[in-house]
């Protein structure tokens, strides 16, 4: 007979949506990851697939409803909730996400969900337009900033004849994510991480500002990936709409010069540095001490002085053993441009994007990226910023271990 008993658990949640029946290849890939699985289901999820196909596929009851089996029902969503080494919710409808991030629960799934201290890997699914409502950007954005998972969703063919983002994520690719959070990389332990995110706002007026485009949403998914993999990370962000991640040490920035102050008082003890932020390259020279007034039809011209590259500032000040990681967003010769930033500002990894491509672009959740050192160049298909955050770091390892074998 198989042993299960010492089988990593996911308690797997199903929704009501059309792709509810990839559930079912997703149940038979973690299985065959040596994962054992427990299914709870909504309402809605039983209209698309029959609880007894999860029933045979999973081996085990599925729970569908807290008070169609009064007799148990108080301790059964308590027993999966603890049962669970990771919750994964696919397909993660409009309706789940905003119940999880507004603390509702209302059902079997949501008070599993609210119960458990497993992690949560979500799998949105939904229309496109759902997926780019501000309010499920909003809630998806929540429970991020919680330490939920995100994975997907993949851009294609719609069940409603719409095309664009919202198609559940691959299930490979979604047991995969499954299997990485239940063996988590704890590779960084100990060391200390500085990550700079988001724009810098150089003021003109008292009331108008240059800033860059950046949402921070990039270097935001570094600081979360180096705290899950056990750094201590101090996050130096520019201004930005997002909720830092829990236990990571905040120190806000506005200006260029001020990011220049901190990022070098702050360089010198870490052990790596990953600078996402988009700082302006010019301010400036006078900041006007009242608005400035229309002149009538007249042109305006302001005169902008060049602000300080922070990169080549602590590129200067590199210490042996440290790991420097820069980003270029480019427009036009992505590789050339960014492999001059590599050496001019004594990076060891400079992350390369196109912004002009689908995908790759600001504000959005997923990125195209080249991850350049000096012995290689390595480009990335598209992935989401936290898959791309993990790669990142994996490659920063991977260079702080080849120059620890040379030292
Ligand atoms: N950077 C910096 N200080 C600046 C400008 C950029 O530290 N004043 C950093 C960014 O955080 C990023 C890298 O340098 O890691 C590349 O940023 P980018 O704006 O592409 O480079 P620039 O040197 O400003 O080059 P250009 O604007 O000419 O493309």
């Amino acid at each position: 007979m198989e042993n299960t008993a010492k089988k990593p658990c996911v308690v797997l949640g199903v929704t009501g949506g059309i792709a509810a029946y990839k559930a079912c290849e997703l149940l038979r890939l973690l299985q065959k990851r040596g994962i054992d699985v427990f299914v709870v289901m909504t309402k809605n999820a039983c209209r698309f697939v029959a609880p007894l196909t999860f029933e045979t596929l999973s081996g085990h009851p599925v729970a569908t409803d807290t008070f169609e089996r009064p007799a148990t029902w108080e301790v059964e969503h308590i027993a999966l909730a603890k049962r669970a080494d990771l919750f994964v919710i696919a397909p993660a409808t409009a309706n789940v996400l905003g119940k999880l991030a507004c603390g509702i629960a209302d059902d079997m799934l949501t008070t599993t969900a609210m119960a458990t201290r497993a992690p949560l890997l979500l799998a949105p699914a939904m229309n496109t337009g759902m997926w780019e409502s501000a309010a499920v950007q909003q809630n998806v954005q929540t429970l991020r900033a919680r330490g939920a998972h995100i994975v997907g969703p993949a851009s294609g063919h719609l069940a409603c004849g719409d095309s664009g983002a919202g198609k559940l994520e691959d299930v490979e690719v979604i047991a995969a994510r499954a299997q990485a959070l239940l063996s988590p990389k704890r590779d960084m332990e100990g060391l200390r991480v500085l990550v700079t995110a988001g724009p810098s706002r150089e003021m003109i007026d008292p009331v108008r500002y240059l800033t860059n485009r950046s949402s921070g949403k990039m270097g935001y998914a570094v600081a979360r990936a180096a705290q899950r993999r056990g750094a201590q990370v101090t996050l130096l962000s520019g201004p930005a709409a997002l909720t830092p991640p829990a236990d990571v040490t905040l120190v806000p920035f506005t200006t260029t010069q001020e990011l220049l102050k901190q990022a070098t008082a702050l360089a010198p003890q870490m052990d790596v540095v990953v600078q996402a932020a988009a700082p302006a390259d010019y301010r400036a020279e006078e900041v006007a001490k009242s608005k400035i007034k229309k002149r009538g039809g007249e042109a305006l011209t302001l005169r902008l002085v060049e602000n300080p590259d922070v990169a080549a500032a602590i590129g200067a000040g590199k210490r042996p053993g440290q790991v420097l990681v820069g980003f270029a967003a480019e427009t036009d010769d992505v590789l050339t441009n960014a492999q001059a930033k590599l050496a001019r500002k004594r990076l060891d990894l400079i992350v390369a994007n196109d912004v002009t491509q689908p995908g790759a672009g600001f504000d959005v959740d997923t990125n195209i990226v080249t991850l350049i050192t000096e012995a290689d160049t390595r480009s990335l298909p598209l992935m989401s910023k936290d898959e791309a955050a993990e790669r990142i770091l994996d490659r920063a390892m991977a260079l702080r271990e080849e120059r620890a074998r040379k030292a």
